[in-house]
């Protein structure tokens, strides 16, 4: 037996749980399924109305359990897998966490025939596939209700963070490259395909929060339909320059530059002349909305729910910051410097009245608006 957040359990934990397994269960998704609830929380007491969530893969149904449980609006929750063994123990939780059945249907359906089947019911989509969202994006979109929130979880990283560029480009439309912030430029890949995807649709994506953990993304936001606004939101669709050489780097939103389907060598570096590459086209907005991140935090900090509120707290400081991060390990490397301490290092930034934050992607990374030589003189001078 297991206990996640007051709900129990009948599984037998794995060390490497994988889709072979029986039911899948991943306590290590526990951070993402508290910040999951706090962000619907956010959501229910924005909407106003009693919530109808689709958890559309359920596994054991640890997803829409814990909604049900940690947010009050949530009306009803009809938990889908099209594993019999997933929804025998659905049924089996339901029970031993006297979940009152009026509240609570269970599915049996491939995710596409559950998504036909109640297109616009649902205020609250919730995709926690193995691997992409991809092959279940578009029909979610078309499902939610208007202005609904979609929560999307994905576990295929290598794809996005440049070890299989090919694929990247098959999948998700842009050719992925390493580079020393390939972590966020994944976040961004990633939110292109869901702005991307809403558009078809004529509807707008805005995301309310995206994060990596561990083995994952979660991204969540809300879909209006709004054809303008889906117009706009492509706007901020656009490529980042990037030098390999000294990691200089520009964003450069909606320029119609570089090549339409993926990344490619152009341009001179500004400040060591190498040659300067278009990583794109990524979704150059914000990865998130502050104020939902904000109550999201005091939802999370009410709760007692630590790490999901340090990671949290880490994404509300890096919203007002787009350029990706810096990895000043690796920088103090190319500069051939000892890493600096990056604690002094954001003190002295914002002394000269810069904005600088830690990247919730990397514990070396550094979010700031200074320029990148001031940057590199405080690196050389901090070692
Ligand atoms: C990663 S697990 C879900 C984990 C769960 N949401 C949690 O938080 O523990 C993915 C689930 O999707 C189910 N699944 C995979 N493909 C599906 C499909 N096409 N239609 C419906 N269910 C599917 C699998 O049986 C599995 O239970
Ligand atoms: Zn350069």
């Amino acid at each position: 037996m297991v206990e996640e957040r007051g709900i129990l359990l009948d599984i037998v934990l794995e060390r490497e749980p994988t889709r072979s397994s029986e039911v899948f269960y991943n306590p290590a998704m526990r951070t993402d399924r508290d910040i999951s609830a706090a962000v619907l929380g956010v959501y229910a007491r924005r909407c106003g109305e009693a919530l109808r969530v689709g958890d559309v893969l359920a596994g054991t149904g640890i997803r829409g359990l814990r909604y049900a449980r940690e947010v009050p609006q949530v009306d009803r929750v009809v938990l889908n897998d099209a594993n019999p063994q997933a929804v025998a123990k659905i049924r089996q939780h339901l029970l031993l966490n006297r979940c009152p059945p009026e509240r609570f249907q269970v599915e049996q359906r491939n995710a596409h025939a559950f998504l036909a089947t109640f297109m616009g019911h649902f205020h609250v989509l919730d995709l926690d596939p193995y691997g992409s969202f991809i092959p279940f994006l578009d029909m979610a979109v078309q499902s939610l209700r208007r202005g609904g929130l979609l929560g999307l979880v994905a576990t295929d990283l290598a794809v996005p963070f440049g070890v299989y560029p090919e694929t990247s480009l098959r999948r998700y439309g842009v050719v992925s490259v390493r580079t020393s912030f390939s972590y966020e430029a994944m976040l961004r890949i990633y939110l292109r395909a869901v702005v991307e995807a809403c558009a078809r649709h004529d509807r707008a994506y805005v995301p309310w929060i995206t994060f990596y953990e561990r083995h994952h993304v979660r991204l969540m936001g809300v879909v209006l339909n709004d054809a303008q606004q889906a117009t706009w939101q492509r706007k901020r669709m656009g490529f980042i320059w990037h030098c390999p050489r000294c990691d200089w780097r520009q964003m450069d939103e909606d320029s119609g530059l570089g090549p339409s389907s993926g990344s490619g060598g152009w341009g001179e570096c500004p400040l060591c002349g190498g040659s300067v590459r278009a990583i794109g086209p990524l979704w150059l907005g914000e990865l998130g909305q502050q104020e939902v991140v904000e109550e999201a935090l005091a939802w999370l900090q009410e709760r007692g729910y630590g790490e999901a509120a340090r990671l949290v707290e880490r994404l509300r400081d890096e919203i007002p910051l787009p350029l990706p991060y810096y990895d000043t390990h690796a920088l103090a490397q190319r500069l051939k410097t000892d890493p600096p301490n990056l604690r002094r290092l954001i003190r002295r930034l914002r002394a000269q009245g810069f904005q600088a934050v830690r990247s919730h992607c990397c514990p070396e990374g550094l979010k700031t608006d200074a320029p990148y030589d001031v940057l590199c003189h405080l690196v050389r001078g901090e070692a």
